[in-house]
């Protein structure tokens, strides 16, 4: 039996344009008909239903819950502002805490509106200015309502499949203009930062928790030779830690968000740049179960990438965490195992203080469409029933009690 201290957050993790259904003015709902992919259309609509997703949120004992607010819906067009997208999201928080829950808000996870995108998007030297205005429209209108604050979903992400490998919009292959929009980035978050404490100052509130929800891999060399070693060190600190390095000396932190999923097995088979820093194992050398995406399953990466931010003496919370399965045994092994890594992080000193699983629901997965699951909750997308799945109620008793029975 293992037991998490009093008072951890435990939850789920969506975002807007994976499960709220029409998000018609961001730049993804076009791209995804010009790039031939399954449509996000009405998703789950979760824009609609979210009274009753929270009523299931409260039945599965969640004190906690990550949501994005959907930038396209509250700026649709440059400069004009919608009171009542705001408005529904005022109502969204309202019902999360009434019933006891504790939102953590993101303000841009992967998603922006098509204005913005066709001006440029994050390589118009204008970029940081836009986000920040949207960011104070925001913040100032939910700031009573929300402590937790993610400015950006995984920075890293969101730049190498965006500009780097040309996987989504804008469909960018250009190391350059990668390193233009990571630059971009970490103003707009540091600046971001910035913002909210002010504005929390002015209206006199108790200050506010801001940070990235940082995408982190275990990085495993595949054999021990020196060029793996050599490799495995700098993919660790320019993957997972250098944006943490950067943010943290700009006093841009006040905890660490951590989306963990899976490891990177490194192999480099020379000393070229390109095979230092990228080149991974295609040889099945230690092969894992997989998720049905094929990531490779390694909980005790976890636990490596918690260590790693010990250092930095800042409050973890997981802000991601999950599997995309059809057999749901796999998601409570899955939830298990990866809950005894932070179990014994914290063992070791690091400070997490929440556990978000993703996804609460099954959703809309960007270029992969519908099909992978990875929701505690099934969604029928015919009829958007709603099927509480048995991890997910295995997972409800954590929550409730903090303690997990392990076998
Ligand atoms: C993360 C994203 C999230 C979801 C999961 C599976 O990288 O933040 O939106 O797609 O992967």
């Amino acid at each position: 039996m293992i037991q998490f201290p009093k008072n951890f957050y435990w939850g789920a993790a969506t975002s807007s344009y994976q499960v709220e259904g029409n998000n018609a003015n961001a730049d993804w709902w076009p791209w995804e008909a010009q790039a031939g992919k399954e449509r996000s259309g009405l998703a789950c609509r979760h824009y609609e239903f979210y009274e009753s997703d929270f009523d299931l949120v409260k039945s599965l004992n969640h004190n906690a819950h990550r949501l994005s607010i959907e930038w396209s819906r509250i700026e649709p067009r440059e400069g004009e502002f919608s009171k009542e997208a705001l408005q529904h999201y005022v109502n969204v928080l309202m019902t999360l805490r009434v019933r006891g829950i504790e939102p953590m808000v993101t303000l841009h996870h992967f998603t922006n509106p098509i204005w913005f995108s066709e001006s440029g998007g994050w390589l118009n030297p204008l970029c940081v200015k836009r986000f920040l205005r949207y960011c104070d429209f925001v913040v100032r209108e939910l700031s009573r309502h929300v402590h937790f604050w993610f400015t950006i979903n995984e920075p890293t992400v969101y730049f190498s499949h965006a500009y780097l490998w040309g996987m989504w919009p804008p469909q960018e292959k250009s190391i350059f203009k990668m390193k233009a929009v990571c630059d971009y980035l970490n103003d707009a978050h540091i600046e971001a930062y910035r913002l909210i404490h002010k504005i929390y100052q002015e209206i006199n509130i108790a200050p506010p928790a801001v940070s990235i929800a940082h995408h982190m891999q275990a990085i495993v060399g595949c054999d021990q030779s020196l060029k793996n070693r050599f490799a495995v060190a700098i993919r660790r600190q320019l993957y997972n830690l250098q944006i943490l390095d950067y943010l943290t000396r700009h006093k841009a932190l006040d905890f660490i968000g951590v989306n963990y999923y899976s490891r990177h097995l490194a192999h480099a088979h020379s000393w070229w740049i390109g095979n230092l820093l990228m080149e991974t194992c295609q040889e099945k050398h230690h092969p894992l179960k997989k998720n049905s995406l094929g990531w490779d399953i390694y909980p005790e990466g976890l636990g490596t990438v918690l260590l790693d931010l010990k250092d930095y003496k800042l409050p973890v919370i997981i802000a991601e965490n999950g599997i995309c399965t059809g057999d749901d045994n796999e998601r409570w092994e899955y939830i298990q195992s990866h809950l005894k890594n932070v179990h014994l992080s914290l063992q070791q000193g690091v400070n997490v203080t929440g556990y978000l699983y993703w996804s609460l629901m099954d959703n809309f997965e960007w270029a992969h469409g519908f099909g992978p699951r990875f929701g505690l909750i099934n969604i029928d997308y015919n009829t958007q029933q709603r099927t509480v799945r048995d991890s997910a109620k295995k997972f409800a008793e954590v929550c409730k009690t903090g303690i997990l029975e392990v076998i």
